[in-house]
């Protein structure tokens, strides 16, 4: 007999990314985001999946159903190292306390699930010197949660660098063998160890290390996820690749002659950034080779683009990356409708998670937390 998969809820849903990568191991029976152009897009790819549009904090526990996990992708923006770092306690990053307070009022109802998922930014396990990863390990451990944080490269699996904290709670009994003794190079890497070591010694007694298998060997580059013909007026002028090319150091304009000399067709990712060099900030452009892009971003400004500089022949051409690019960095499915218009759809995607990480997640620890069954036993009955 296949049993249905458990439910959830999925918070700060933004597009749904996280959705997709649970698609099949959970299912989705609320969602949550404040944003109506998002609510748009969710509501475009997941008619069928009640969305209640606003702010987490309008919502009482009575508007929520029962699931067995609450997914959270909480806005990094206060916590992110490119920001302010203003911390869990601003504004935006703060929309958490948001969502714990939903989870206190379904504690007292005796329905809060049992498993949470907390997707954010690294810069969490730093922020205000540590304290904001304190306070929030301190807040699910005092909810009677056991926690452990993973850390995972989207990179492992699509050829993206994009690092993200992933912080997973459960309450109740641990199913065998979800949990290490001690840290795994790969997805508890040493800021993830030293944040964990500075909490207070209660705190490291709540602590745990979630067990993952390693990922098979990503066999994507960023070249094979790329248009090869896009359409002509994506194309930036001469002038625009002249001036990005003379933002370079030595270094990376290096980087673009040797892709010249070579003649093939090669495509390096972009990214503009604010250096300081000699006292002075300047603007750089920075390329990497490496066959992965740059962390895709919300494209608040033209520094936050990703650019495709694009060799062959001894031709250098430039190009913004494309909607549909970032759509297969982030592991989206062939079928996932992208909101009208390249801005409004770089800004969705450039928010969300990389699907194939939480789908290795969700199948290798929260659904056999939620279910005491391993996901691959679902994937083999569906
Ligand atoms: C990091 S994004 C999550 C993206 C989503 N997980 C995905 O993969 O598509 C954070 C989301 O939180 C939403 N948000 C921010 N503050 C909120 C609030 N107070 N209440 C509800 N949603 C909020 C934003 O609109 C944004 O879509």
């Amino acid at each position: 007999m296949v049993n249905a998969p458990p439910a959830f809820l999925e918070f700060f849903a933004g597009g749904g990314l996280a959705r997709q990568g649970l698609e099949g191991l959970f299912s989705p029976n609320f969602a949550n985001d404040i944003d109506p152009a998002k609510c748009a897009g969710y509501r475009l790819n997941f008619p069928g999946t009640p969305l209640h549009e606003g702010d987490i904090w309008n919502l009482r526990p009575g508007d929520l159903p029962p699931a067995a996990l609450a997914w959270a992708s909480f806005p990094c923006q206060d916590l992110s190292l490119a920001g302010a770092r203003r911390g869990l306690n601003a504004p935006r990053s703060g929309a958490f306390w948001g969502f714990w307070n939903l989870l206190e009022g379904l504690a007292e109802l005796e329905r809060a699930p049992a498993t949470l998922a907390l997707e954010n930014v690294p810069g969490l396990l730093s922020s205000h010197g540590g304290r904001d990863f304190s306070s929030l390990i301190a807040t699910l451990a005092e909810g009677g949660y056991r926690v452990g944080a993973v850390m995972a490269d989207a990179a492992l699996f699509s050829p993206q660098s994009r690092q993200r904290l992933f912080i997973i709670a459960h309450r109740g009994r641990l199913p065998q063998g979800l949990v290490r003794g001690d840290a795994d190079p790969v997805f508890h890497p040493q800021a993830l160890r030293s944040a964990v070591e500075a909490l207070p010694m209660d705190l490291r007694l709540a602590w745990t290390w979630w067990r993952l298998p390693h990922p098979p060997a990503r066999n994507t580059d960023l070249a094979s996820l790329l248009e090869r013909s896009p359409p002509d007026d994506v194309w930036r002028s001469y002038a625009a690749v002249r001036k990005l090319m003379g933002q370079m150091s030595p270094l990376h304009r290096a980087r673009v002659d040797a892709a010249l000399a070579d003649g093939s067709w090669r495509a390096g990712a972009v990214f503009r950034r604010t250096r300081t060099e000699n006292g002075r900030r300047i603007q750089r452009a920075e390329v990497r080779y490496d066959g992965l892009a740059g962390c895709l971003r919300t494209p608040a400004g033209g520094s936050s683009k990703q650019l495709l500089i694009v060799t062959e022949g001894g031709e250098a051409r430039l190009r913004p990356l494309l909607a549909v690019e970032a759509a297969r960095l982030m592991g989206c499915s062939g079928d996932y409708a992208l909101p009208k218009g390249e801005t409004a759809a770089l800004k969705m995607l450039g928010d969300g998670v990389c699907v194939p990480v939480v789908r290795w997640i969700g199948e290798h620890l929260l659904h056999p937390l939620a279910t005491g069954r391993s996901g691959r036993e679902v994937g083999a009955a569906a």
